[in-house]
């Protein structure tokens, strides 16, 4: 008798164990994966602040870029826009000079009100800050690109949009 209260505590405390164990290792797992998340979020909240408020070096960042790769990097704009002189408007206005024009400003394009009321003259860092997040640096703005990630495709075909100009800003 005695050792069946023995064998019946003995696998209460062994099912206990395990129950327990289960649960802290999956906390283990959860916490980490948690950790994991928010170091990613803080990180790239950390790299868009840092280029927002332009602590980069503007002309060591343009310094990454080269007309070259520009060109390669315009393909993903020349769906939707043009950059040759006389250049249409196509899904999105024509590009250019754009560079030293004042946002939202040619007469014979329809832009969004966000755009328009934006205002602001085309020079390197606004177009750095633009072209890396374009939703989010003018919130309400209808150009369909997600931005470009890579610092040096960003230079570059900022280096192009200014070539393709009739009076190419002065390199910062
Ligand atoms: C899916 C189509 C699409 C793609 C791809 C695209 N754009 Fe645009 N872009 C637009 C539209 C539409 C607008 C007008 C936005 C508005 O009025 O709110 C615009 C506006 C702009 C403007 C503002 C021009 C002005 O006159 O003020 C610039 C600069 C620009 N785009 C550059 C680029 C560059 C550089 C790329 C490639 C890296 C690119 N866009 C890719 C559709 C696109």
């Amino acid at each position: 008798m005695f050792y069946e209260i023995q064998k019946i505590l003995t696998s209460i405390f062994v099912v206990f164990i395990i129950v327990f164990g289960i649960t802290k290792i999956s906390n283990l797992i959860f916490k980490t994966e948690q950790g994991v998340v928010a170091y990613k979020v803080e990180t790239t909240t950390e790299l868009s602040s840092t280029k927002e408020e332009e602590v980069l070096d503007m002309s060591a960042f343009i310094s990454l870029g080269t007309v070259e790769h520009g060109k390669k990097v315009f393909k993903k704009c020349a769906a939707c826009h043009s950059i040759n002189e006389n250049g249409k408007n196509k899904i999105g206005p024509a590009l250019w000079s754009v560079m030293s024009r004042k946002s939202g400003e040619l007469s014979d394009y329809n832009y969004s009100k966000a755009l328009i009321e934006h205002a602001k003259v085309w020079d390197f860092s606004e177009m750095n800050g633009f072209l890396l997040k374009p939703a989010k640096w003018i919130k309400g703005n209808k150009m369909g690109f997600a931005g470009l990630k890579d610092d040096k495709d960003r230079a570059s075909v900022i280096l192009y949009l200014n070539q393709n100009s009739s009076q190419p800003l002065p390199l910062p």
